[in-house]
């Protein structure tokens, strides 16, 4: 399992575990406090942003030409912003530190 530590919307942080193999969005869209992840991972819908901690930005794949330019749509958008259905989870990660983007 690869420990995870999420900061909800209301500031507070879960503690939770995913599987590895599984996107980051599949692991969060199991929690009431996690994400919508409406279009179920098509990169199309953006209900699965998160902010990712500064120190895991490099250890994480770098964000494809499709999932930029739906991130860049975003008037929330950040430097660390990244979509959760896009990032597949591996055992590098464990420790992984994250937080929800608002929804739009
Ligand atoms: S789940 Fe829709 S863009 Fe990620």
């Amino acid at each position: 399992m690869i420990n995870i530590s999420v900061k909800d919307l209301d500031g507070q942080v879960h503690e939770i575990e995913a599987r590895e193999g599984e996107s980051l969005m599949e692991t969060l869209r199991q929690h009431e406090w996690g994400v919508a992840a409406i279009c179920g991972g098509l990169c199309s819908c953006g209900t699965c942003h998160v902010y990712i901690d500064e120190a895991w930005l490099d250890k994480l794949q770098q964000a494809d030409s499709d999932e930029q330019d739906l991130l860049d749509e975003f008037d929330s958008l950040q430097a660390n912003s990244r979509l959760s259905c896009q990032l597949p989870l591996l055992p590098v990660h464990d420790g992984l530190s994250l937080s929800i983007a608002p929804e739009e």
